[in-house]
């Protein structure tokens, strides 16, 4: 059986919303039995039940690593960091593996932030510390404030998917210099890559307005296009979406997740899938590459 306890997490953003405590519980279920042992969630989702409900689900059962975020509402200085993740300990119950910052806060300091979450891992509050939505050059001064104060960033968690491919910039080459764990959230686009809208399906991008902004670049027939290729691949969309992502040399670890367990089995089939130079390439091509970080690309590096 293939081992997908370092390859995949799963995320409960959606535990106490489109997700009650069955379809809960039932998929924490499906992600254990087929060896999933990371769990992401955050303070903010869901008014604190997703935190509430993975609790409740997790607490007492060996060997799984919980994520949780701070800092999405009221900033990232040192008091609402710590307000927050103390909620986060009590709702969850159980130890926090990694925290991470949930989004960049132009208003504090971020030598106070750091500091603030290499002090969480000191007290041995966290064991690990990450950020989450940040630029490459954000990632990369909080790391220089941790090392002068003897500390280190373990962890990035960008947006990843096969239709939003910033991150392959300067992030994921940057977490593989650092030695960084990645983990990409969003791997299907939101569901854009299910397939089910290119049938009329319904989801969360014609149900949440956020969501259908998010994604309303993305170019016309693009998911009807990945669909033809996971079909000729004989893959589920859902599959070959998590999969892709998990190719990148940069060992993202994809936070898959559904509303159900129905939902979910394609995602967690992707941990046993390799695929072939030319189809990671073919669904590449799909949408454009992101330029590069720099425009002198003509002559190579240096
Ligand atoms: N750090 C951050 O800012 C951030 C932001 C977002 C998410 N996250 C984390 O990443 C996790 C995953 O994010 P995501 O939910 O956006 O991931 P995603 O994998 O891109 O989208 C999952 C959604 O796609 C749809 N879907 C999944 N499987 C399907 C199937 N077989 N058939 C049809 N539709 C299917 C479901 O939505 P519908 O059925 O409702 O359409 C499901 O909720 C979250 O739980 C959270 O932990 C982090």
């Amino acid at each position: 059986m293939t081992d997908i306890s370092q390859g995949l997490a799963f995320g409960a953003m959606q535990f106490g919303t489109t997700a009650d405590a069955r379809a809960a519980a039932t998929m924490v279920e499906a992600c254990l039995a087929a060896g999933l042992r990371d769990f992401d969630t955050a303070h903010g989702y869901a008014g604190g039940a997703s935190e509430r409900m993975l609790g409740d689900i997790l607490r007492g059962v060996e060997g799984v690593r919980v994520a949780t975020k701070a800092g999405y509402t009221g900033g990232a200085g040192r008091a609402n960091l710590t307000a927050q993740l103390a909620e986060s300990l009590d709702r969850l119950g159980m130890p926090v593996d990694l925290l991470y910052l949930h989004r960049f806060d132009p208003d504090t300091s971020l030598d106070e932030t750091v500091a603030t979450l290499v002090g969480f891992k000191r007290q041995g509050l966290v064991r690990r510390i990450g950020l989450s939505n940040l630029a490459a050059w954000q990632v990369m001064k909080a790391q220089g404030i941790a090392a002068v104060i003897g500390g280190r960033i373990d962890a990035i968690q960008p947006m990843y998917s096969a239709v939003k491919r910033q991150a392959e910039v300067e992030l994921l080459p940057m977490a593989m210099d650092q030695g960084l764990a990645v983990y990409g959230y969003s791997p299907l686009g939101a569901g854009l890559l299910s397939g089910k809208y290119v049938a009329g399906g319904q989801g969360r991008l014609t149900a949440d307005a956020r969501y259908a902004r998010r994604y309303a670049g993305v170019p016309e027939g693009v998911d009807a296009g990945f669909t033809g290729l996971a079909a000729e691949a004989g893959l589920h969309p859902v599959t070959l979406a998590v999969a892709w992502v998990m190719a990148h040399p940069a060992r993202v670890v994809p936070i898959v997740s559904a509303r159900d367990a129905a939902q979910l089995a394609p995602a967690l089939a992707a941990a046993g899938v390799r695929l072939d130079p030319a189809l990671y390439a073919a669904v590449a091509a799909l949408v454009p590459t992101p330029p590069p970080a720099t425009d002198r690309t003509e002559e190579g590096p240096g």
